[in-house]
């Protein structure tokens, strides 16, 4: 059984492979021609939506380059993360994750009933208290950012937001990019932004691991959102299914991940996929990870934009609201584990 517990050891056919995996390069997208200072030709704006359009249709996932985010605001992520992990597990658990407290310090996320080897510290991008995730009223779940933010490192609170701010800046730029390509107008889905978004970022630790044969660091999945951006240490590990097979994303240093989530796939009435990825874990090498997750307002009713339905192509989704969704997935969480996919 090797020496992982039980609860992480993944079925037969989700086991990662034991052979050596050469990591692959998915496509590399430089954001230059929206990101630099001076005016862009409109041929070049041109040329890069069209690029988005095949990446996003391809594959779902793909790395960007030039973004604009400085890179020492994600150093101060990646040290103030490393700082936070190194803790006891019993200083960690001070700022817990519970019923009431939907944002703070995890270990025990299952993707379809299996325990990922991770741990997580989770914190909302915007006003903590316009995000009322849980089914109270008006609850403190977010006492930790408000009350009682983690004692250290003592900057965490502050460096998550510079990051946050810069990391939404560049989500909004990427949904103007899909939107055109979509054949919309590139405010198009700006609406669902504006006020009450509910975005989260995440910080991820993928300790090593004895068996990296029978876990997973993250069971495969689909995000649920609109568009994850995902920063990260150096060490492979995410994979991403493509044409039925595992793809081991290779690495671009100080680029990001971009995938899209489940309700790009509704609005673009499946023009778009959300594409299904995990994460392998490692026995030499602890993994860090930095998604931020781009969520809508609670009130978003997800469906498929009227502008990509027509009688040849019909609705293929019934609308959902996304606050309702969001309450669910979180009160599942700390439930029987009867749902299929509870990643957030
Ligand atoms: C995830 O998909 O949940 C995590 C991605 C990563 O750590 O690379
Ligand atoms: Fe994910």
């Amino acid at each position: 059984m090797g020496e992982v517990e039980p609860a992480f050891i993944q079925e037969l056919q989700h086991r990662p492979k034991l052979c050596v995996i050469e990591a692959e390069e998915i496509p590399v997208i430089d954001l230059s021609p929206v990101t630099k200072e001076a005016v862009s030709e409109a041929s070049s704006i041109e040329r890069l939506v069209k690029e988005i359009g095949s990446a996003c249709k391809e594959w779902g996932f793909f790395q960007v380059i030039n973004h604009g985010v400085p890179l020492n605001l994600r150093e101060n992520i990646e040290k103030a993360s490393r700082m936070f992990f190194s803790q006891s597990v019993e200083e960690k658990r001070k700022v817990s994750r519970d019923e009431r407290n939907a944002m703070g310090y995890y270990d025990t996320e299952h993707t379809k009933n299996v325990r990922d080897w991770k741990e997580v510290f989770d914190s909302v991008a915007k006003d903590p208290t316009l995000v009322p995730l849980t089914p109270h009223e008006h609850d403190d779940r977010l006492t930790y950012w408000t009350n009682s933010s983690p004692q250290y490192p003592p900057h965490l609170r502050s460096t998550i937001k510079k990051y946050v701010e810069e990391t939404e800046k560049l989500s909004f730029k990427l949904m103007e990019l899909i939107a055109l390509s979509l054949g919309l107008e590139a405010k198009r889905f700006e609406e669902f932004f504006v006020k009450d978004q509910t975005s989260l970022f995440r910080l991820n630790y993928y300790p090593t691991c004895p068996s990296p044969h029978l876990a997973l660091g993250v069971g495969p999945h689909k995000d649920v959102g609109a568009l994850t951006v995902l920063a990260q240490d150096e060490v492979e590990g995410l994979e991403v299914k493509h044409n039925g097979d595992w793809i081991r994303i290779k690495l671009i240093p100080n680029s990001f991940i971009i995938n899209l989530g489940d309700i790009v796939q509704v609005w673009s009435n499946d023009a778009y996929e959300s594409p299904e990825h995990r994460v392998v874990v490692n026995s030499e090498k602890e993994r860090f990870s930095y998604p931020f997750f781009l969520f809508p307002a609670q009130e978003t009713e997800v469906k498929p934009l009227e502008e990509l339905i027509n009688d040849q192509n019909p609705s293929k989704y019934r609308p959902y609201k996304w606050g309702k969704f969001l309450v669910h997935r979180f009160s599942t969480n700390f439930k029987k584990r009867e749902v299929d996919n509870i990643q957030i």
